[in-house]
């Protein structure tokens, strides 16, 4: 059986999504899926966040559906009674990491120092997201604080654009990379979702090899 790490993998990107109307979220995960990209991050940023999970869990349950920004228990308890598979936060924190492995639930913790690494390592994780990959330094950094953790693979994260994925994707480090620019909050409030569907058929592109 496939993991969610090797669909993760697969697939290459994660799109992060925040979305401010949870009626734009089924025909947001729509169009991921359409370009190819089906799969999606919804941010705790918003009032409306596991509205749009139950609604794309519902509605277009073949997305690989994700939390963003879960920063406590209770928001992650949120997240999986609204049917996400996995957590992503932008820190370590414990108690997140702790809920989600009682409940079988994938988590991938924000990281960018080697002692976050370790504490992630301690709680027996072996995916994490680097964040915030761009301003960090992007891939030559995250090449550096890999290298003395050879178990771990990451999922860059912040500040990446399609243009970046070559540089990123080539690590064997990173598992995917996540980000915002497929799917900005601005496309999703206007209903253009033909363009979100254009944006990950061109990012699908490029994973595979293709000219950014
Ligand atoms: C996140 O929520 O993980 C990141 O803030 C997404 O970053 P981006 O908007 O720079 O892609």
């Amino acid at each position: 059986m496939t993991t969610l790490n090797e669909r993760i993998g697969r697939l290459g990107v994660v799109p992060v999504v925040v979305i401010r109307d949870p009626s734009r979220a089924a025909p947001l995960a729509r169009a991921l899926a359409e370009g190819g990209l089906p799969c999606a991050e919804i941010t705790f940023r918003t009032s409306g966040a596991a509205e749009a999970l139950r609604r794309i869990a519902a509605e277009v349950p073949d997305v690989l559906l994700g939390a963003g920004t879960v920063l406590t228990p209770g928001q992650a308890a949120a997240a999986r009674k609204a049917g996400a598979r996995f957590v992503v936060s932008p820190g370590f924190d414990a108690r997140v990491v702790d809920y989600c492995q009682a409940h079988e639930l994938a988590v991938y913790p924000g990281v960018c120092t080697p002692t976050e690494i370790q504490n992630a390592l301690e709680a027996g994780l072996d995916v994490l997201k680097f964040f915030p990959a761009g301003p960090l330094g992007g891939a030559s950094f995250l090449k550096a604080i890999s290298a003395p953790f050879p178990g771990l693979q990451f999922i860059p994260t912040g500040g990446v654009k399609r243009e970046h994925l070559p540089g990123y994707l080539r690590l064997d480090r990173v598992l995917a990379c996540g980000g915002s620019w497929l799917a900005p909050a601005a496309w999703i409030d206007e209903g253009a979702f033909g363009r979100i569907r254009d944006e990950a058929a061109r990012t699908v592109a490029v994973v595979r090899g293709g000219s950014p």
